[in-house]
């Protein structure tokens, strides 16, 4: 394996403090960088002090979205350890991205140890507040410039680290969601199952129109019939009915998340049934009609679990567990970060330490 070469920064920054601490505004010293070329492969892995990037304008990034994203976290234990969650996880997931966008894979124990290395060194930034974590963002650019619609023949692979509160200010707090009639997210044998920047740049506009009326997130619906749940605003979604559990299956059009695989994985171990299948829109609305709704939520690295406290549907307003987090949505949240801060027990050995 190539060694990763180190230039430590001079200029180290003021950390924020853990109180202030928002989603991805502020960046630690350092960052991952590695190069490719096409019939030399990935070459030159360095840590070196964060700084901005001197690019071509005619880089095909800027011009047809070549680039894929990751997103995990690492946090601070009790002992004053460093761990991730799963992070060989994402690094597949990297990679199936990179797949889908005509990008060159990485080596997945080289992507593992890039980012340990880096995590190591800036690790004086990983918060130690509870619910504070270090936001790690694997990406991959294309570089070549080039106005021609084809797969680049140059890419840049980064890693930059961001100090994170939670990801809505309101914490575990439920959300009003918003059924989108409009707009979709993604098709089956579009881009929706890879971590590319089109889904998210596409999705905003949704996100900013229901804003306006005041909810949170939408409810993503399928491209081709508009009568199946896909996701929650970045989310994947999962619904309690009775004493099971359902959430949309990986159809092709839903982002194969982290989080959900966890959660799906929790919820057999407490002996729950779980369904991953077409979830019909009207399955649940007549859910909440029977009183079988008890509880919904959104999962994701970001916010981890977000409760649905409320779904906005033609007109009428589907109020889920009076506004209120539910007892399994606690639970799930409260299991899923205690493995991550190492204060519950890990028996699924997702933990791997920096
Ligand atoms: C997540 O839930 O982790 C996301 O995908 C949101 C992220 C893009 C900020």
């Amino acid at each position: 394996m190539q060694t990763i070469s180190i230039t430590p920064s001079e200029n180290k920054k003021q950390k924020p403090a853990d109180d202030s601490l928002v989603f991805g505004r502020q960046f630690t010293d350092h960052m991952f960088i590695m190069d490719y070329e096409e019939g030399r492969g990935w070459y030159d892995p360095r840590v070196v002090p964060y700084q901005p990037l001197e690019m071509d304008p005619a880089a095909m990034i800027f011009h047809y979205g070549q680039t894929v994203f990751e997103g995990l976290k690492a946090y601070r234990t009790k002992q004053d350890t460093i761990q991730l969650f799963r992070p060989a996880e994402n690094i597949k997931r990297l990679n199936r991205s990179n797949a889908r966008m005509c990008i060159p894979t990485l080596d997945e124990s080289m992507a593992l140890e890039a980012i340990q290395t880096l995590v190591d060194i800036d690790r004086d930034w990983v918060p130690h507040k509870e619910g504070t974590s270090l936001y790690i963002r694997p990406f991959v650019i294309a570089t070549e410039p080039y106005l021609g619609v084809s797969a680049s023949k140059t890419y840049t692979f980064m890693i930059i680290l961001s100090p994170v509160g939670a990801y809505y200010e309101a914490g575990i707090n439920p959300v009003k969601i918003a059924v989108e009639n409009e707009y979709i997210r993604a098709v089956k044998g579009g881009t929706g199952e890879a971590k590319t920047a089109g889904n998210y740049a596409g999705s905003m506009i949704a996100q900013e129109n229901v804003a306006k009326k005041g909810y949170a997130q939408v409810l993503w619906l399928d491209g081709h019939e508009r009568k199946y749940i896909e996701e929650v605003g970045s989310m994947n979604v999962f619904f309690k009915i009775g004493d099971k559990v359902v959430t949309p299956h990986l159809s092709g059009s839903i982002l194969p998340g982290v989080t959900r695989k966890s959660v799906i994985q929790l919820l057999k171990d407490w002996g729950i049934t779980v369904e991953e299948r077409p979830i019909l829109l009207s399955e649940i609305l007549d859910a909440h009609k029977n009183g079988q709704l008890e509880e919904a939520f959104g999962s994701g690295t970001a916010a981890v679990i977000s409760p649905m406290g409320e779904l906005f549907y033609n007109d009428q307003s589907y109020v889920i567990n009076h506004h209120t987090t539910g007892a399994l949505s606690k639970r799930v949240y409260d299991t899923l970060t205690g493995i991550q801060y190492g204060t519950v027990d890990d028996p699924h050995n997702w933990i791997v330490d920096v």
